[in-house]
């Protein structure tokens, strides 16, 4: 396999091979056209294969299609009883309370007020670049100082640098974990390591929206650090391997007392079909296992024909694949867009590489078949 880093098995699970959202989660006109969809005014375009939002286009899972259409009837009301009812599930799951939970407009909800909390708290944000950076522009929004430290050589959060840049001012810890756009993740052990190694006035967010994808959640999540009383909160998502992405269900696990303080800076509140809907996946073992065997058969498909062209890419546990183009990453996502497929946006800190979201099995060997003609 043709991988610039080491690609190490450090989590006893088999890796698969990053944000779908404009800053702030707000679709802006480039993000729209990345998308695949024409922008106002910019008139019809032809259909495309939408690789750039990390989304999973199996879903919804029959389970969750089931309940919406079971519940469309029932979208006159606001979701009270159903969503204490999704959380309590959810906090059942975990072996938490349900005063341990909080269910957000997406995670982005719950990445949005911790980013509040940071900025209302007058304090410092420590996080890394390239990540999922809607905490980073929320924070500084709300005027905190935030240090976006680089990844390090393997393109993972470098825990000792963020480690070493704690001052005392710091107030949150982003950590994207596995990250987005890179794919690369963190083992759980050198991470709770890293976060009980920290002063009590600094939260960290951890970002799991791709753990469920490939890793291990048992011996990867930090939901256990909930249970031990640290100062961490733990960010979940229904859009990726639930493919709920457009009703919009995500949650917290942390601290009664942090999910209170969060709680209070709610921006938004869920549908009646989202909520529904999420509560109904959370069951649907058998569209999960599913979904993940698909988009690990689009990974291997992906990094398969990478490895034959001899194209660098990081080993990812997400459902995207990080490589390297070989040139400036925007002509080439401009190229791969004439072929009928959107991409990833570039990222500063590595101008050569770009991210693919995996689309159906299908739609991945056509990629592959237009990676051959490109490179080829
Ligand atoms: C790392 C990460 N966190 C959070 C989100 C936001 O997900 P949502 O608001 O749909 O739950 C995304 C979306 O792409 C993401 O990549």
């Amino acid at each position: 396999m043709t991988h610039l880093l080491t690609r190490r098995s450090l989590l006893g699970a088999a890796p698969l091979l990053a944000g779908g959202l404009s800053l702030a989660g707000l679709p802006d006109r480039a993000s729209a056209q990345a998308f695949g969809q024409g922008a106002a005014g910019a008139g019809p375009v032809r259909a495309m294969a939408r690789l750039a939002g990390n989304e999973n286009p199996y879903g919804p899972g029959p389970a969750a299609r089931a309940a919406i259409a079971a519940a469309t009837g029932d979208s006159w009301k606001y979701p009270i009883m159903e969503e204490m009812a999704f959380r309590a599930q959810l906090a059942e799951r975990e072996g938490l309370s349900p005063r341990e939970v909080l269910v957000g407009e997406g995670s982005s909800e719950i990445l949005h007020i911790a980013a509040l909390l940071a900025g209302i708290d007058g304090g410092e944000v420590l996080t890394a670049t390239p990540t999922f950076d809607l905490v980073a522009v929320q924070a500084r929004a709300a005027g905190a100082v935030v240090r976006e430290l680089p990844l390090d050589a393997q393109m993972r959060f470098d825990l000792p640098a963020l480690r070493a840049a704690v001052g005392p001012q710091t107030r949150l810890i982003y950590i994207c974990n596995p990250n987005n756009p890179t794919g690369t993740m963190l083992p759980g052990t050198e991470l709770r390591a890293f976060i009980e190694s920290l002063p009590p006035a600094v939260t960290v967010l951890v970002d799991e929206a791709y753990l469920e994808l490939a890793a291990d959640m048992a011996s990867e999540s930090m939901a256990a650090l909930v249970h031990k009383g640290a100062n961490v909160v733990v960010a979940r998502t229904f859009s990726k391997l639930h493919g709920l992405a457009g009703l919009r269900i995500g949650y917290a696990l942390a601290r009664a007392d942090l999910i209170e303080r969060m709680a209070r800076l709610k921006l938004s509140s869920t549908g009646f079909l989202g909520v529904t809907a999420a509560a109904a996946s959370y069951t649907d073992m058998q569209f999960q296992a599913e979904s993940r065997s698909r988009i690990a058969e689009g990974v291997a498909i992906t990094t398969a024909v990478l490895d034959e062209l001899g194209r660098p890419h990081a080993p990812t546990w997400g459902n995207f694949v990080f490589f390297d183009t070989g040139g400036p990453a925007r002509e080439f996502i401009a190229a791969m867009r004439e072929a009928g497929f959107s991409l990833g946006r570039p990222f500063a800190a590595y101008p050569d590489w770009c991210r693919v979201s995996m689309g159906t099995v299908a739609q991945m060997r056509d990629f592959a078949a237009a990676l051959r003609r490109h490179f080829g």
